[in-house]
C-alpha cells in the first residue's frame, strides 16, 4: 500500500495506523461524535472490530485514512479524514471526516479535507462524492467550502441526507497532457501516485479492476468492514 503523508499551512496529513486505534475509539465515544453516523459505535465489541478491519484494509493506492495532527504538536491526534472507494467498496470516491470535539470551529477539518482534493485531483479522480446526514450542519459547511455541490437526497438506514458531489477534472476525452511526474496539486514529500488514474465510475477497466473486491489490488488483507457508513453516514 502507498498513502502519501500530505500538509497543509497548519496540519500534517499521516496514513492512519495501527497504534491510533484507541485514539480513533476514544474520539468516537466522546459526546456528538458519531450522532449522525450509523455504526456499531455503542456495541464496544463490534465497534472495535469495525476500526480494526478498517486499518487492515488495504485501498487502492493513494486511496485510504490519514490521521490529522498539527504541525506544532504532531504526537496530538485530532481525528482522521478518509478518501476511500464508497463504503469500502466503490466504484465512486468517498471523502471524510471525523474530529475530536475539542478542535471543532477552527477549521481544521475544512483545512484536512480540501488537501485530500487536491490529492484527489493529483490520482486523476473526476468525482469525490459525499453522503452527509440532512441535520449534520457542520458537515454540510465543510463540504460547501470545500467546493461540493449538493446535488440528490439520500436516503440510508432511515435517515434522511444529502449527497455532496466534487467534480475535479474533465473527462478522459479532454485534450489535456498526462500529469505523471509531477501531478498538479502534488506537494513536496507526496509520494505514492498511481502509475495510472483512478477514475470512477466511468474510467473503465483499470479503475474497475482497482475497485473490484475480488481484485488481489483491493484485498491484500482482510476486507474493510462494509455495510455500514464511516464517512459522512
Ligand atoms: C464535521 C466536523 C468534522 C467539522 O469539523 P470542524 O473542524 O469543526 O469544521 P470547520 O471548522 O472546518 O467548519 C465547520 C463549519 O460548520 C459550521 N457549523 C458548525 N456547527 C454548525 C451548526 N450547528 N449549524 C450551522 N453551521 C455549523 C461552522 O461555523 C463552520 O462554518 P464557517 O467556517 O462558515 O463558520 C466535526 O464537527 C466532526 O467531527 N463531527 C462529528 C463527525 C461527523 O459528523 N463527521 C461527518 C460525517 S458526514
Amino acid at each position: 500500500m502507498t498513502l502519501p503523508t500530505l500538509d497543509t499551512e497548519r496540519l500534517i496529513l499521516r496514513p492512519r495506523v495501527r497504534d491510533d486505534l484507541e485514539a480513533c475509539l476514544a474520539m468516537d465515544r466522546a459526546p456528538g461524535v458519531v450522532r449522525w453516523v450509523p455504526g456499531p459505535w455503542h456495541d464496544p465489541i463490534a465497534h472495535r472490530a469495525f476500526v480494526e478491519a478498517r486499518l487492515a484494509a488495504v485501498f487502492p493506492d493513494g486511496l485510504g485514512y490519514w490521521t490529522v495532527v498539527e504541525r506544532a504538536a504532531r504526537d496530538r491526534f485530532l481525528g482522521w479524514v478518509l478518501l476511500i472507494p464508497v463504503d469500502g467498496i466503490g466504484p465512486e470516491i468517498e471523502i471524510g471526516w471525523r474530529l475530536r470535539p475539542e478542535v471543532w470551529g477552527r477549521g481544521v477539518a475544512t483545512e484536512a479535507a480540501a488537501r485530500l482534493i487536491a490529492h484527489a485531483e493529483a490520482l486523476e479522480i473526476d468525482q469525490v462524492i459525499a453522503d452527509i446526514h440532512a441535520d449534520n450542519a457542520a458537515s454540510r459547511r465543510v463540504a460547501a467550502k470545500i467546493g461540493m455541490v449538493e446535488e440528490s437526497p439520500v436516503e440510508r438506514d432511515g435517515h434522511a441526507g444529502f449527497r455532496y458531489v466534487a467534480r475535479l477534472s474533465p473527462r478522459p476525452t479532454a485534450h489535456r497532457p498526462a500529469r505523471r511526474a509531477l501531478p498538479e496539486g502534488r506537494r513536496d514529500g507526496e509520494k505514492g501516485v498511481p502509475e495510472a488514474p483512478i477514475r470512477t465510475p466511468s474510467g473503465g477497466a483499470a479503475a474497475a479492476r482497482l475497485m473490484r473486491p475480488s481484485s488481489s489490488v483491493w484485498f491484500q488483507s482482510a476486507p474493510p468492514a462494509r455495510g455500514r457508513r464511516e464517512c459522512c453516514r
